[in-house]
């Protein structure tokens, strides 16, 4: 890339990716994730908990019996959908999506998820199972090592971002495509 400042926007939406996973009140913590589903189009808000740049990799958590899980094995491709409506900037990313369960990524990412939240995983339904009321929902048992087994991370590899900034006067958008060594980027009509 040779654009100094084509580069510098790049190089500013992976730092502010990165420093969003630990501040709760970035809105870039809650990207929304867009999916091919089973039955077609799908997108729902997750948390975002890492972001590298270096290889190019957003992951986030979920539980394995979830319907957005065989959605991926159908078509691993993903949309994430970055918005901050403070500064009017959106950045939407896409790549593909590894699914992993009970291997050295998801051992190593359990220990740092609050234990509260494990326990959302230790459910007796799968997400999405119709129920005959709100408390059946909740997890049944406080046996971690159980919910462990439900536990997922989904680990995205970018291909392409396209980010857009709007302004008072003017508004700008840039886009940016992995070529499989190193980040194109181009100007683009907003
Ligand atoms: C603020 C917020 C954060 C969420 N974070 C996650 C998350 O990190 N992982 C997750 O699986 N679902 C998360 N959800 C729930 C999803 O939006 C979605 O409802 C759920 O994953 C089921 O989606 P599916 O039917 O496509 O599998 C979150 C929802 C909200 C409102």
């Amino acid at each position: 890339m040779n654009n100094d400042e084509l580069l510098s926007i790049l190089n500013g939406i992976w730092q502010r990716l990165a420093k969003a996973v630990d501040d709760p009140a970035d809105p870039w913590r809650l990207p929304v994730l867009g999916t091919q589903g089973l039955n077609g189009p799908s997108a729902r808000t997750m948390v975002m908990r890492s972001a590298d740049a270096a290889g190019r990799v957003l992951t986030a958590q979920t539980d394995i019996r979830s319907t957005k899980i065989p959605g991926f094995r159908k078509d691993p491709r993903v949309a994430w959908l970055f918005f901050d409506p403070t500064k009017q900037e959106q950045v939407r990313a896409t790549g593909r999506a590894v699914i992993h369960h009970d291997d050295d990524i998801t051992l190593r990412a359990w220990p740092s998820v609050p234990e509260t939240n494990q326990l959302n995983y230790a459910t007796a339904h799968e997400p999405g199972a119709t129920i005959d009321a709100p408390a059946l929902g909740q997890a049944t048992s406080d046996d971690l090592a159980e919910a462990y087994k439900n536990f997922a991370v989904i680990r995205c590899e970018l291909t392409a971002i396209d980010w857009l900034q709007l302004g008072t006067t003017a508004h700008r958008r840039s886009q940016f495509s992995w070529n499989g060594a190193e980040w194109l980027a181009t100007w683009a009509v907003p």
